[in-house]
């Protein structure tokens, strides 16, 4: 075997077939069950997509109007898990505090014990509709109590995204708002075989249940090569703070060899599909709030990079300052992308058991020959 016949990283690596989303690196195009994912975030609610990528078909009027009403009668948080919540450090990661929370949530699920019942599709659907309501409750608690601010209960007379800010902010988001908002849960729904949703796929290739899957794919999520980068964009723009210093700060990140977060991808390399519908949302934002400072700042480096390196940004970098804008602390925004991203994992969850294969590529050794103790 030779250093080409292993695909470090799994680059280029074709692991299986999905029916749910389709990146196309040649076209910059990304579609969700067949439909462009701009004119899902033009015309759809976030529930809609979510629905779609579950059924494979967007609702009728009917099954949103049901699928609606099942979301938010699952939104409370259980007394356990504010107490959870509660009890975990406000110097901890917030996406360690999801992680924990989701998996404190699969100690309920008695349903996992019945014969059958970690691999039933019917309550894998429940699950996933429970995850998907209950993360909102679970980031916006988190964000809150860090600030000492008490938890704002969910309202059901709002629609997801307007609900996620409420229980944020404590008031009714701006329209402009929570559009963008709104946009931005779609956008971070679903995007094939990263990295995260892999890890949920191969913990559900061994049987394990929805919450280890979900669990493992937080973590996956959490670091800056994947997730993480959302967070991490924000730090560097706080950290150039203005426009005309965008140049030296790159020139100097560059020297020191370090990655410029928010830019590059593993699949496309000519510019990520939803970057144009994220800035848009963003444009929207800027104007809303009148910070074109922001927009200058995220110009400069965006320019900078691609005479530099003639790297383009990924979704995270128009998702950074979008959500520092609408006042979410840095260290949420990667929580954000789990709430919305549990859509699509939770698809690739049932479609993985669908037609499941243990998942387990081989290894090349390269230590010591064999050897023998005393
Ligand atoms: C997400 O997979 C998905 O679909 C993920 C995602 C999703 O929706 O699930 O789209 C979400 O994870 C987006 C990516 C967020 N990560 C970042 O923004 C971190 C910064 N980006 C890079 O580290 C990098 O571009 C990756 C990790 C995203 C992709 O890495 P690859 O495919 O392994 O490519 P590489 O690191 O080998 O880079 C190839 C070349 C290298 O230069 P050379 O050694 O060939 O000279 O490009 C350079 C890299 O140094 N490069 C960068 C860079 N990205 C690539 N140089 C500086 N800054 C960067 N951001």
């Amino acid at each position: 075997m030779t250093d080409t016949d292993i695909k470090k990283g799994l680059a280029g690596v074709v692991a299986d077939y999905t029916a749910i989303s389709k990146v196309n690196p040649e076209t910059n195009s990304l579609l969700y069950r067949g439909y462009p994912v701009q004119e899902l975030a033009e015309s759809c609610s976030f529930e809609q997509v979510a629905y779609l990528l579950w059924h494979g078909e967007l609702p009728t009027d009917d099954e949103r109007a049901e699928f609606e009403k099942h979301e938010r009668s699952l939104r409370p948080l259980d007394e356990r898990t504010k107490k959870l919540i509660s009890a975990l450090p406000t110097s901890a990661h917030p996406m360690d505090v999801v992680r924990t929370a989701v998996s404190q949530l699969g100690t309920f699920d008695d349903t996992l014990l019945r014969p059958g019942g970690v691999t039933d599709a019917n309550l894998n659907e429940g699950r996933a509709m429970y995850l998907l309501a209950q993360l909102p409750a679970i980031v916006a608690f988190d964000q809150r109590r860090r600030r000492g601010e008490d938890l704002v209960e969910p309202r059901d007379d709002l629609g997801y995204a307007a609900n996620f800010l409420w229980m944020t902010f404590g008031e009714e988001p701006h329209e402009v708002v929570e559009r963008a908002f709104n946009v931005s849960m779609i956008l971070y729904a679903e995007h094939s075989f990263n990295a995260s949703t892999f890890t949920a796929r191969v913990v559900t290739s061994t049987l394990a249940d929805v919450y280890s899957a979900v669990t493992a794919a937080i973590g996956a999520l959490k670091g800056p090569l994947h997730g993480g980068a959302n967070e991490a964009v924000m730090e560097a723009l706080d950290e150039i703070k203005t426009a005309d210093a965008a140049e030296k700060w790159l020139d100097d990140a560059l020297a020191e060899k370090r990655k410029i977060m928010g830019f590059g991808h593993r699949v496309y390399k000519n510019g990520d599909s939803r970057v144009p519908t994220m800035k848009q949302a963003l444009d929207t934002l800027v104007e809303h709030y009148d910070r074109r400072d922001m927009l200058e700042l995220y110009e400069a480096l965006e320019t900078a990079m691609g005479e530099r390196k003639n790297i383009k940004p990924n979704l995270d970098y128009p998702s950074g300052p979008a959500y520092n804008l609408m006042g979410f602390d840095t260290q949420t925004f990667t929580p954000l992308f789990v709430a919305a991203r549990v859509a699509g994992w939770t698809a690739h969850i049932a479609e993985q058991l669908a037609n499941n294969a243990l998942i387990r590529p081989l290894s090349e050794y390269n230590g010591p020959d064999e050897r023998h103790v005393g």
